[in-house]
Formats: structure tokens, C-alpha cells, sequence
């Protein structure tokens, strides 16, 4: 018993909230008429299925009656052909139409999905696996789906079978009626109990199968470590125990499924006896005759197919409904970083900054800001130094507002950043950090990224500007070369005159300069360098740095510790005043 209440905390049962059900509506509403249409194939094939065990009785009352006529029986044999067909027409309609529906429900709720991605804040995604939110978008849209044709479908078919199936045979005879109905809540509670091991066990699957293919990403993603630390032997290990528990999962499983599908086979056959054998004792009565238990063992083989289709919706609801839940949690995330309803729309910035007793710290963690004021005029270069950790990533984080400032405010042109429009504010800024992020299509593609609109001409032209040309000329396909995945066919150097050529396109006149170019060596440094500086000509730039001699020309150093800005001034008056920044240069120097 503990072991199984333990098991249940473990399996990652999501909790269903009070008017989750509601929410899904909306998303049926456009396809009314065709959802009208399903139900209604429904409704007639499920007629359809009842009426034929009723036809197989008038032929058989004919066949063993005393005034026969083959006219009748080909009559009836037209009729049954008939419904035959209605039924196999609306069951076409049901799996073609009826998923197309579920399929087209489920291309809004992914669209609804993706918008809510991109709204999402930074912050957000310094707390989710991207691996998580991929399986979001396919396995729970899936059950979705599934869930939102089926589900209605199958509660119409079982409703309109057992209450026709119980009101016909009711009326040949009402005691063997009461018996082979008696049956069902037994075969119900089997199946139900049988079908939530399943689920449990179906969501441990795909927990196990989501981690494999979760490290199966990292251990991809992170080739290079692998390689380069030889560690392939010690991931192969890694990858084969998940691989083994995989199996151990899977095991249980199909041991499960052995369980439900013979205890199903086995209960059929019990009702189809029970029936067979009381329905002979009660022609033997005289209670019914034989045309009669034909027709009993006939609706016995539609109940119980109902009740697989009872069973199938309880598991189909129960996913759908725990995917659709994981959706709305998703949905309910709050925007934090979103335009104000009067936010502004700026077509223009000068380009000033200004912090003003800004404050800020990440979640529930320390403070990283604390009252940090400071103002960088309009064009004006500044750098930024201080100890690692120290926050100068952060701070300039907080102007395009990839995080809000806990209390204080960052202004730009004396204008708060949370009272502009999220889109006017980021087309202002443009930002080069150290590792660039290139999208696997070709050079001139990732340049144009900077200004969607660009011509051919204009990508050249910005190319050139960032010193993209000297080596774009000598590759074979030149500007139609594809980078790879992650820009994995490029130089570090490349990569990132790359990103400044996007630069160079989107013309923001602020400019935040990142570590931009400390992972490069001092060659392709110098190369970056000279693009950088064209780059930062006439905008307000600000300029983090390990290399202090990068730093070194800089109009103005802000030295950032954990108490502000600790030193504010050029190389020559820093160094003269023989404080924190002059202890850091002559470190670095030796
Ligand atoms: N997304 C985040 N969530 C929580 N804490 C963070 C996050 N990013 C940074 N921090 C913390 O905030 C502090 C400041 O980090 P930040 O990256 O701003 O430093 P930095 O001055 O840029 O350092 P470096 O010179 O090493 O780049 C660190 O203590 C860091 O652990
Ligand atoms: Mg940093």
C-alpha cells in the first residue's frame, strides 16, 4: 500500500482545475457546422448499429415462421444493405472529417501556443527546459486533439446505444434484459480499474521517453564537450541505463495490457455464455424463442463494444483533458514584461540613458542592483567593468527590458522603458554578446534578420560594413551559403561580424556591446574590433569587457561593483586616482 501511494506521488498527475472544460469551447466555435456534422454521423451510425441486430430478428422470425416468402427475405437483405452503408458512409465522415476538425482545433491551440511563446519573458525561460516545452507542443497537443473529436463522439455513441440497446430488448423480454445488463457494471469496474493502471503506467512512459529524448538533445547539442573530453564511452553508459529503464517501464506496461486485454476476452465470453445459457433455459420456458436469442447474443456484441468505447473515452478524456490543463497552466503564465495599455509607440530615440536608483534582483535571489544611479549621454561611448558576477550583465539587460527593474526606473530620452511599446523600445537597441546565435539558412538570411525588409543590396551593403565580404567572397556560394545549425559552419569571428552586419541593418541607435569579443583570438579580435568601431560611430554604445586594453579608449569607464558604480571616469583620471579600476588594469597588465 505505501508502495503504491508513493508511486502515485511520483507520477506527475496533473491536477485538474475547476473550469478547465469550459476553456476548451471557444476553440469549437469556428467549426460548428462541421462539429454539428460529426455528431449528427454519430448519432446515425450508432442508429445504424442497433438496427441491424433488428432486421437479423424480423428475418428470422420470417425464416423460421410458417408463411416464408423470399421477397421478404430479399426486401430485408436490400434494407440491411442499406443501413449497411449509411453506416460505413458515416463512419468515413467521422475519421475524415472528424480528425480533419480535431487536426484544425489543434493548429489553433498551437498557434494560441506559439504566440504565448513569444510573449513569454526572458525570465520565463531561465526556468524551462526547451526540451519540456517541445513535448508541450507535440505529445499534449496530440492528446488534445484526440480528445477534443473523440471524445464527444464516443459520449454520443454510448449514450444512444445503451439507452436504445436497453429500450428494444426490454421489450422481447424484461428479465433476461435485467440479466445481461446486471453484467455490465462488472465488466465497467474490471475495465475502469484495469485502465487507470494503464494511464498511470502509459504517463511513466512518457516521462522516461521525454528524459531519453531530453538527454539524448543535451548529449547532441553538447557533441563537442563529448568529444573533446573523450567522454563518449561515459555517455554510452549514461544512455544505457536510461535505455534499460526504458524497457523495465515498457515491461510493465505490456504486462498490464496482457491483464486488460485477457480479463476483457474473459468477461465477454462469460456474458456471451450467460446469455446463451439462460437464454436456452428461457426457450425452454417458453419465455422467448430462438429468433429472439439470436437477436440478445447479437446486442450483447454491441453493449460490449460499447463499453469499450466507454473505456477508450475515459482514457482519451483523461489525457486530453490533463494536456489541455498543462496548456491552460501554460496560458495562465503571467506576461510580466508586456506593453503598458497606454504605452507609447516611438518611432525615434535620441539615445540617452539613464538609471535612476535602480534596483534589481533576479526571483527570490540577492540583490544583483542596488540603488544604482547613472546617466550616459546621447552618442556617448562608455565601458563597463567591475569583477565577474558583479552585475554588469544584468544592467544592461534591464534597458531593452529582458527583466523589469525591481524599484527605480531605466529611462531612455527621459522616457521610462515600461511606458514605451515593447516593440518601439528593442528596435532602439541592438545588443552583440559573445555567443551569436545564427539560424540554420544561409549567410545573407542571418544578416537580413536585422531588418526583414532589407533588399539584397542593403545586405551587401551592411555586410561589407561589418567586414562580412572578406571572407563571404571566397566561400563557393557566397551570401547563399548555409551556416548550419547554430552557425556551426562559421568562425567564432565570422559568426559575429555576422551579427554585426544584422547590426549595421536594424541602424538602432543604442548600441550594447557584451563580451562581444572575448571568445575570439587577437587576430580575428582586431577584425571584429574595426567592425565594432564603425558600428558604434555616432550611437550611444555601451561596451562590457574582460580585455581591459579594449576598454582602454574609451571615452568613459563606469566601474560596477556590488555597491553601484563605484568609479566613473576616463583611463588616465581612473588610473590617477589609484582606486578599484586601477588595481584591476595593472592586474591585468602583468
Ligand atoms: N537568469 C538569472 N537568474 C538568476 N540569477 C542570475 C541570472 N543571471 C545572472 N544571475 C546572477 O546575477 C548575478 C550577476 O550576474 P551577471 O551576469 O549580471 O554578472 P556579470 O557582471 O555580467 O558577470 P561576468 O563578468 O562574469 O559576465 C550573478 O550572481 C548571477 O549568478
Ligand atoms: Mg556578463
Amino acid at each position: 500500500m505505501a508502495k503504491k501511494e508513493s508511486r502515485r506521488k511520483s507520477g506527475d498527475k496533473t491536477k485538474i482545475e475547476k473550469g478547465t472544460l469550459r476553456r476548451i469551447f471557444p476553440f469549437y466555435k469556428p467549426y460548428k457546422g462541421l462539429f454539428a456534422l460529426d455528431l449528427l454521423s454519430a448519432f446515425i451510425m450508432s442508429i445504424a448499429g442497433l438496427v441491424f441486430p433488428v432486421l437479423v430478428r424480423v428475418l428470422m422470425y420470417d425464416v423460421l415462421g410458417d408463411d416464408f416468402k423470399w421477397a421478404f427475405l430479399f426486401q430485408i437483405a436490400g434494407i440491411m444493405i442499406a443501413v449497411k452503408i449509411v453506416e460505413v458512409a458515416c463512419r468515413y465522415y467521422m475519421t475524415t472529417v472528424g480528425h480533419i476538425m480535431g487536426a484544425r482545433i489543434e493548429k489553433d491551440i498551437r498557434m494560441s501556443l506559439f504566440n504565448k511563446f513569444m510573449r513569454l519573458p526572458t525570465s520565463f525561460y531561465d526556468d524551462n527546459k526547451v526540451g519540456e516545452l517541445m513535448s508541450r507542443s507535440t505529445t499534449d497537443l496530440f492528446d488534445i486533439t484526440e480528445c477534443t473529436h473523440h471524445c464527444p463522439e464516443e459520449i454520443f455513441i454510448v449514450i444512444v446505444k445503451f439507452v436504445g440497446t436497453f429500450a428494444y430488448l426490454m421489450t422481447i423480454n424484461v428479465e433476461l434484459t435485467l440479466i445481461v445488463f446486471a453484467t455490465i457494471p462488472v465488466f465497467a469496474v474490471v475495465t475502469y480499474f484495469y485502465n487507470n493502471r494503464l494511464n498511470r503506467i502509459f504517463r511513466q512512459n512518457r516521462k522516461k521517453i521525454a528524459e531519453l529524448n531530453t538527454h539524448l538533445e543535451d548529449t547532441l547539442s553538447g557533441i563537442r564537450v563529448v568529444k573533446s573530453f573523450a567522454t563518449e564511452d561515459l555517455e554510452t553508459k549514461r544512455f544505457e541505463k536510461d535505455n534499460e529503464d526504458f524497457v523495465k517501464i515498457k515491461r510493465q506496461s505490456y504486462m498490464n495490457m496482457g491483464g486488460f486485454f485477457s480479463s476483457i476476452t474473459l468477461f465477454s465470453s462469460i456474458v456471451y455464455i450467460l446469455t446463451a445459457v439462460t437464454g436456452a433455459a428461457f426457450i425452454q420456458k417458453g419465455h422467448i424463442n430462438a429468433a429472439d436469442l439470436i437477436t440478445y447474443l447479437l446486442f450483447v456484441n454491441t453493449l460490449l463494444g460499447t463499453v469499450d468505447i466507454l473505456v477508450q473515452f475515459t482514457e482519451q478524456y483523461q489525457q486530453g483533458i490533463a494536456g489541455f490543463q498543462r496548456y491552460c497552466n501554460l496560458m495562465d503564465t503571467p506576461e510580466d514584461i508586456s506593453d503598458k495599455p497606454d504605452a507609447i509607440d516611438i518611432e525615434s530615440f535620441d539615445g540617452e540613458i539613464e538609471f535612476s536608483d535602480v534596483s534589481f534582483r533576479y526571483n527570490d535571489g540577492a540583490d544583483v542592483l542596488n540603488h544604482l544611479s547613472v546617466t550616459v549621454a546621447k552618442g556617448e561611448s562608455v565601458a563597463i567593468v567591475g569583477p565577474s558576477g558583479g552585475g554588469k550583465t544584468t544592467m544592461v539587460s534591464l534597458i531593452p527590458r529582458f527583466y523589469d527593474v525591481n524599484s527605480g526606473a531605466v529611462r531612455i530620452d527621459g522616457k521610462d522603458v515600461r511606458d514605451v511599446t515593447l516593440r518601439s523600445l528593442r528596435k532602439c537597441i541592438g545588443i552583440v554578446q559573445q555567443d551569436v546565435y545564427l539560424f540554420n539558412g544561409t549567410v545573407a538570411e542571418n544578416i537580413a534578420y536585422g531588418n526583414p525588409s532589407a533588399t539584397r543590396e542593403d545586405v551587401v551593403k551592411a555586410a561589407t560594413a561589418a567586414g562580412v565580404n572578406e571572407f563571404v567572397d571566397k566561400m563557393s556560394d557566397g551570401y547563399d551559403t548555409v551556416v548550419g545549425e547554430r552557425g556551426v559552419k562559421l568562425s567564432g569571428g565570422q559568426k559575429q561580424r555576422i551579427s554585426i552586419a544584422r547590426l549595421f541593418l536594424k541602424n538602432p541607435p543604442i548600441l550594447i556591446l557584451d563580451e562581444a569579443t572575448s571568445a575570439l583570438d587577437n587576430e580575428s579580435e582586431r577584425m571584429v574590433q574595426k567592425s565594432l568601431d564603425r558600428l558604434a560611430e555616432g550611437r550611444t554604445t555601451l561596451t562590457i569587457a574582460h580585455r581591459l586594453t579594449t576598454i582602454k579608449n574609451a571615452e568613459r569607464i563606469l566601474v560596477l561593483t556590488e555597491n553601484g558604480i563605484a568609479e566613473d571616469g576616463n583611463h588616465k583620471e581612473l588610473m590617477e586616482r589609484g582606486g578599484i579600476y586601477a588595481n584591476l588594469y595593472r592586474t591585468y597588465e602583468n
